[in-house]
């Protein structure tokens, strides 16, 4: 056991603590504008493995390199960049964009963090805590979500710390909750197709809209109508994610399709808990357990409040047998949340739709 100390994300000279512990090759918990990551400096290998054992996470899954200035990808990818990359990084970074770049030939990266592949994940995040901890630390910081494998994406400093306290060396605090609450955009650039291999808040058009070149989409749901991909090349998007411990029901339509399926579930003994926008709790009464996530027709607070929510099922004194969660439309951010939920509600349970009848626990 190690003990997790808290450093404070406003105070200046803790910021230089938590730098200076991830330069000595410690693991240090940070905020940023998607979701706390669990950093470890990207040129210590004992530090890069330490983030697997800490995490439970599969080895052949590569993690980000964060960095706080376009200066430090020199010893990280193939220079030149192509053009589209360079206007890519001019229009999105700092910010929840992760570019899949080809890995430069002599990088001091350990290879852990790639995997052995010949392509890096790169990104700039743009929360204040984080450059200001990047920038202090100077060094490429590798840092996957500071959660548990499997468990949902932490938003918070007490979501790192149920999860990882005792496993890591310390979190800074940033106070407030992630203000986008999904992780980042991953963008494959290192082959001639474009492709989007986790969505995020930075969505396909408004990449194609600054670029000029068409982009996939890889996605996990079957509503999807644009040239998906269908072998995910982002190795972690094949492992389970984002699930609270009951099996998800995701249910797309308005208050009395989920009220409808509250009372299915109802009817066949189980004990219900429900996902939905603050507005339908007072609306949907049958339910065991209403967990709010965001506000009616505000896709921003959903994707900010969703894995809080999703987490609060586990939490919860009340253990329910299924959870009813509202889907979205898939526009925008809407895109990522369907791709987080469906995935949380595919590992292990039957994904019913309207019109369907057939329900099953697996
Ligand atoms: O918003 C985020 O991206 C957060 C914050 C902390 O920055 N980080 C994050 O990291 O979500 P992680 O490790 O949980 O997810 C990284 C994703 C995984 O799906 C991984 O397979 C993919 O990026 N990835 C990493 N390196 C890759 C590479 N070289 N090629 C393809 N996919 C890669
Ligand atoms: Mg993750």
């Amino acid at each position: 056991m190690t003990t997790t100390r808290i450093w404070e994300g406003d105070k200046e000279w803790d910021i230089y603590e938590a730098a200076k512990a991830l330069q000595q090759g410690k693991l240090v918990a940070f905020p940023t504008e998607t979701v706390y990551g669990l950093g470890a400096n990207a040129y210590h290998e004992e530090a890069v493995l330490k983030v697997f054992q800490a995490k439970k996470r599969p080895q052949d899954n590569p993690l980000i390199v964060h960095i706080a200035s376009e200066k430090d990808l020199d010893d990280l990818v193939e220079k030149p960049l192509p053009p589209f990359v360079q206007l890519l990084i001019e229009k999105f970074w700092p910010g929840p964009l992760t570019l899949v770049l080809k890995i430069k030939k002599c990088t001091s990266l350990v290879s852990a963090v790639t995997g052995g592949q010949n392509t890096v994940a790169v990104r700039m995040p743009s929360h204040p805590i984080a450059l200001a901890l990047l920038s202090a630390a100077k060094i490429p910081v590798a840092a996957p979500s500071a959660n548990l494998s499997g468990r949902p994406s932490p938003t918070n400093c007490l979501h790192v710390l149920s999860d990882l306290q005792g496993r890591i060396d310390g979190i800074v605090d940033g106070g407030e909750t992630c203000g986008i609450g999904l992780e980042s955009t991953v963008l494959d650039c290192s082959s001639e197709q474009l492709s989007i291999l986790r969505p995020g808040a930075v969505t396909a058009e408004q990449i194609e809209a600054v670029i000029h070149m068409p982009v996939s989409v890889f996605s996990s749901s079957a509503t999807r109508n644009r040239n998906d991909v269908q072998v995910p090349r982002a190795p972690g998007m094949k492992y389970r994610h984002y699930a609270p411990k009951a099996p998800l029901d995701l249910v797309k339509g308005d208050v009395e399709q989920l009220s409808k399926k509250v009372g299915e579930w109802k009817q066949q003994g189980k004990k219900v808990g429900l996902l939905a926008v603050r507005e339908f709790g007072a609306q949907i009464t049958s339910a065991d357990v209403f967990i709010a996530c965001g506000e009616n027709n505000c896709l921003s607070s959903y994707a900010r409040e969703l894995y809080r929510a999703l987490r609060a099922f586990d939490d919860s004194p009340t253990t329910v047998d299924v959870i009813v969660v509202q889907a979205v439309e898939e526009t925008g951010i809407g895109i990522a949340i369907m791709n987080r939920l469906s995935k949380a509600a595919s590992s292990g349970f039957y994904m019913a739709t309207n019109d369907s009848n057939e329900h099953s626990l697996h």
